[in-house]
């Protein structure tokens, strides 16, 4: 199929963005991608290939623009239930790392989703990767941790290789066992801790390739919740340097609510990235400016809990960073499967341009979780995974927020419409 005639081609070729690189899109004007099943074949001027391949099927692009689809390198997908009782009481006043201290927030996700079947929370999860894809995502991380113990753990990862192979949102799996201290070691985060290490971890690495699903995968992210009231950063650092002896790639919640040098640990251990990033130091840019270790901002969560500071951003570009933007799409701070509504936010809340939230949302998000061989860019070689939007011009992305600018998303060359509209109901 030959997809010609867009306006605006964003590309995004060439790689990751570093600091100042940042935002460059690649922009062909009047352009065209040449898809050969889920690959791209060639990507140019829509002159140039509509004269080389005057037989192949035809996708008229005319007044839109065409990007790569959106990655989502950070998402909270599959869990049970809703916290919108929480969400009042966070509005009247309540913290939340004392709702979580007072075993709700994670741990009332948790009892809800250790209550849940693997059907049911199939059934729940389905219309959230359905609406993220809808949004425009073709690939998202999604982490586990609404389980917190071995076998709860081992049916959210399930869940999730059952939505993935499902489609056609793809989805990169996350081992998120030390999302929270689990309600049995209340007292005895170290137990837990331990727990982690010799039991979990290992479980999911030998099970890894014998679950019908997930033979042939790469193994999971593993991560870390590296936070007060979570996993302290000696605790992190054990159960990360444990994952990474089992051949696991890392990644880290850090600095959300609190600086505990997460952000510097990550870089220590060649995590792919270190993620929210809120209370980091000028130290921990520093070392995250010198890594190959993403930086990925959740403008979402901020908003989402109703605070007023986000990632320095400017400051992570200015030390030479890689940054990429994510949803965290989670029931406690951030309900949102919109990457549109994260560059939205980027634009304002991290004072990105419209071209660089969009490099953070594409090809550094890919790189976060490390398949920016393979997606996060339109070239050939790469998986055909893109965007048709109803605009003609890519800065509408940012510009407006709220709504829904993509019409087509082709993921591994199968091209699906984004409903849009409304009709007369049937009764
Ligand atoms: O990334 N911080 C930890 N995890 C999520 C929140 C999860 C929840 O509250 O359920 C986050 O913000
Ligand atoms: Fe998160």
């Amino acid at each position: 199929m030959l997809l010609h005639s867009a306006p605006q081609l964003l590309t995004l070729a060439g790689g990751p963005q570093r600091g100042a690189r940042l935002g460059d899109l690649g922009l062909i004007e009047d352009g065209a991608v040449l898809i050969r099943g889920e690959t791209i074949a060639a990507v140019g001027p829509s002159r140039d290939l509509l004269a080389a391949y005057p037989h192949e099927p035809r996708l008229d692009a005319s007044g839109c623009a065409v990007l790569p689809g959106f990655v989502d390198p950070h998402t909270h997908l599959v869990w049970a239930g809703d916290r919108a009782a929480e969400f009042e009481r966070k509005m009247a006043g309540a913290r939340y790392l004392d709702i979580l201290a007072a075993g709700g927030g994670i741990l009332s996700t948790v009892r809800a989703s250790r209550a849940a079947s693997l059907e049911d929370l199939l059934a729940q999860t389905r219309p959230r990767a359905l609406r993220m894809f809808a949004h425009g995502t073709t690939t998202a991380e999604a982490k586990t941790g609404y389980g917190l113990e071995t076998a709860a753990e081992l049916k959210l990862l399930d869940v999730l290789l059952r939505l993935d192979s499902e489609g056609p949102l793809e989805i990169a799996p996350t081992f998120l066992g030390a999302h929270a201290i689990a309600p049995e070691f209340k007292d005895d985060p170290q137990g837990y801790t331990d727990l982690i290490c010799q039991e979990m971890l290992p479980a999911v690495r030998d099970g890894w390739h014998s679950r019908p699903l997930s033979r042939r995968r790469p193994l999971p992210f593993v991560d870390v919740f590296c936070e007060t009231g979570a996993f302290d950063l000696a605790q992190s650092e054990q159960i990360l340097t444990r994952a990474r002896g089992l051949g696991f790639p890392l990644k880290i919640h850090a600095d959300e609510f609190d600086n505990l040098g997460g952000a510097s640990l990550a870089v220590r251990l060649g995590a792919a990235s270190a993620d929210h990033l809120v209370k980091t130091s000028a130290e921990d840019i520093a070392a995250l400016g010198a890594s190959e270790t993403v930086a990925v901002a959740l403008p979402c969560t901020p908003f989402g809990l109703a605070e007023t500071e986000y990632t320095p951003a400017r400051a992570i570009l200015e030390a030479d960073g890689l940054l990429a933007l994510a949803t965290d799409c989670n029931p406690g701070t951030a309900w949102n499967e919109s990457m549109q509504f994260v560059i939205a936010l980027a634009c304002r809340t991290l004072k990105l341009t419209p071209a660089q939230a969009i490099a953070a949302a594409t090809i550094n998000a890919a790189h976060a979780i490390r398949r920016a061989d393979r997606i996060g860019s339109l070239e050939a070689g790469k998986q055909a995974d893109l965007l048709v939007l109803s605009v003609p011009d890519y800065r509408q992305l940012g510009y407006r927020f709220g709504g829904n600018l993509v019409r087509l998303v082709v993921k591994r060359g199968r091209v699906y419409e984004v409903a849009a509209g409304i009709r007369p109901w049937q009764g």
